[in-house]
């Protein structure tokens, strides 16, 4: 079984129209997404009519589709992020919030061996940044694989024999799962990647062969600044499309 793992869509319509179109999509059987379908971009509304065209597709909340949908307020976002939060809540059509209010809260247990969430295990917004934070997500996982957003870093945490590591994903990593490994893998973003590498980024994961494949591919990121800054959103989120930051 082919499961392609995503997140932090953030309401950017030209990376995710993009990833829809590669290849590799086409043979994926099972879509996993982590979270944050809007927020920061400037076409919430056609994101979201984007991903209901995906089949076959298990998704959790993030924390600015919580926000955007009125779940909670945006109090505690810095101001850029309260800012579109407030312009995407004017921008989305009832039955699009609707499915927006609808996303399920994390952790979710994906055909029984697999653990999705937006940020932890234990706390769906908690940031996992470091090693320790890492074992304690693991600690709260019932499953030997995880996979969470959040972050929009790609990474893999790996523990073995009470032992945890790090592997840095670079452009088209694969990896071979080891059955005596618990793994805890962060699929870096679609529509705002913050590791200084400004394209986007996802992982294949080939479940009958224990094979996991982190791809990044390029989008049409001019156009996406333009509409952002046509928006008249703050600067700072078209700029750091093309920094990656
Ligand atoms: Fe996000």
């Amino acid at each position: 079984m082919n499961y392609l793992i995503f997140s932090d869509i953030h309401s950017n319509l030209e990376a995710f129209e993009k990833l829809l179109s590669l290849k590799k999509v086409q043979e994926v059987d099972k879509f996993l997404f982590l979270g944050d379908l809007v927020g920061y971009g400037a076409d919430p509304n056609l994101t979201i009519e984007l991903y209901k065209t995906i089949k076959n597709v298990h998704s959790i909340r993030g924390n600015h589709d919580k926000v955007i949908s009125d779940l909670e307020s945006s109090s505690l976002f810095n101001p850029v992020a309260a800012f579109s939060a407030e312009w995407s809540k004017l921008q989305i059509n009832k039955e699009n919030m609707k499915l927006l209010l609808d996303l399920k809260k994390g952790p979710q247990v994906v055909d029984r061996f697999i653990t999705i969430c937006h940020g932890s295990t234990f706390d769906e917004d908690y940031y996992v940044f470091s090693m320790f934070e890492a074992v304690e997500s693991m600690r709260f996982m019932q499953t030997s694989i995880g996979f969470f957003g959040h972050t929009h870093f790609p990474i893999i945490y790996l523990l073995r024999n009470e032992k945890i590591d790090v592997v840095p994903l670079n452009k088209n990593t694969k990896i071979k799962l080891d059955p005596n490994t618990r793994y805890l893998l962060n699929p870096g973003s679609i529509g705002q990647p913050r590791d200084k590498d400004p394209n986007s980024s996802f992982i294949i994961f080939d479940s009958t062969k224990r094979e996991i494949q982190f791809i990044r591919y390029s989008y049409n990121i001019k156009k996406a600044q333009k509409k952002i800054r046509e928006a008249g959103l703050p600067e700072i989120l078209a700029s750091r499309l093309e920094s990656g930051i």
